[in-house]
């Protein structure tokens, strides 16, 4: 039997309790504010945005240079460089209540009591949909991956942050941890409500010239084309260990790239770097999403997800 003409293929998902209307979410840190991005992207058109890590109080960053090109991808050693919760609440807040994207809002400490302020904070501003732990920044002295790599601490941090927001809670994981499953086990118990994966892996780059790091920090983290095979693998031992919601991304540049996450199980993907390389990416993935289920006449892009066969 002919299958039959899709006229609007329905691209809607949820993931942790998230209603998006499309599962194509911009990565933390690569969107600047979003208002940079406001004049090349229609914000209400994204599933969601998930902002720049913020931090207690303000953070200068890294020396530089933070950033390099490398084989497939960059590194970067920006060091959480940000203005601090208040900030954020009175600035970034507002600039969100324009738009009705869903607002992800990335979170870093370097103490469990500092997640559990912000958490705190961010609670009693509404706009804020959902909280993305970030406990796997390769570039910051205390806490980052250090916390990844110590599933107490995880654990801890999870159990305070969701005592204090009453909305979905995902942490921000990456290869950085000594057991990822483990580690997601007991984030899982803990009570967040998804995983999000993976934040960048610690690598570094040489001057020949000047025989340099090419980074200020020395090292930075890699990210682009270069670790989404690294993603992908880590997105499928988990989906097939455990049945959790995620949030997956890690050299994700175009829509048959999402296509590859969502079919091993991904319920949302992140864009990062490719913001860099095209600012209007997110817009044509999801344009090129929707002529895909079109094409192959798929009503839904839930039909797709989690449809590897092996
Ligand atoms: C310049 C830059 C800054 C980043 N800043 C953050 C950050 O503040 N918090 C965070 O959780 N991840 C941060 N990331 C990691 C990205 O959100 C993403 O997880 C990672 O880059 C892998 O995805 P990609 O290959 O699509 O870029 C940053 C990445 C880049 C390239």
């Amino acid at each position: 039997m002919k299958k039959k003409k899709i006229s609007k293929p329905d691209l809607r998902v949820t993931v942790g309790g998230l209603r998006l209307q499309n599962p194509i979410i911009v990565a933390s840190g690569t969107f600047g504010s979003s208002d940079e991005y406001a004049n090349f992207v229609d914000l209400d058109r994204l599933g969601a945005v998930i902002t720049k890590s913020i931090t207690l109080n303000a953070r200068a960053g890294n020396k530089s240079p933070r950033i390099c090109e490398t084989a497939s991808g960059m590194l970067n050693a920006i060091g959480l460089e940000n203005k601090g919760v208040e900030y954020f609440l009175k600035t970034n807040i507002p600039f969100f209540k324009k738009y009705t994207t869903k607002l992800i809002v990335s979170i870093a400490g370097s103490t469990v009591h500092e997640y559990e302020r912000l958490a705190h904070l961010l609670n009693r501003e509404r706009r804020v949909d959902a909280l993305e732990v970030n406990i796997s920044c390769p570039n910051v002295k205390k806490g980052g991956i250090a916390f990844v790599r110590d599933v107490h601490q995880s654990r801890s941090i999870v159990e305070q942050v969701k005592k204090e927001f009453a909305r979905p809670v995902f942490v921000k994981i990456s290869p950085e941890a000594r057991d990822v499953e483990k580690l997601v086990h007991e984030v899982m118990k803990a009570g967040c409500d998804g995983i999000s994966l993976i934040n960048t892996i610690k690598g570094m780059a040489v001057d020949s010239k000047t025989r340099r790091p090419q980074l200020g920090n020395i090292t930075g983290g890699l990210s682009g084309p270069a670790i989404k095979p690294i993603a992908i693998r880590y997105l499928y031992e988990i989906k097939q260990r455990f049945n959790i919601p995620v949030i997956a991304g890690g050299g994700i540049m175009n829509a048959n790239d999402a296509l590859e996450f969502l079919i091993v199980g991904a319920d949302a993907v992140s864009l990062g770097t490719a913001n860099f390389v095209n600012p209007q990416v997110s817009m044509e993935v999801i344009e090129e999403l929707t002529k895909y289920l079109k094409e192959e006449k798929i009503k839904s892009v839930r039909d797709i997800i989690g449809t590897l066969t092996v």
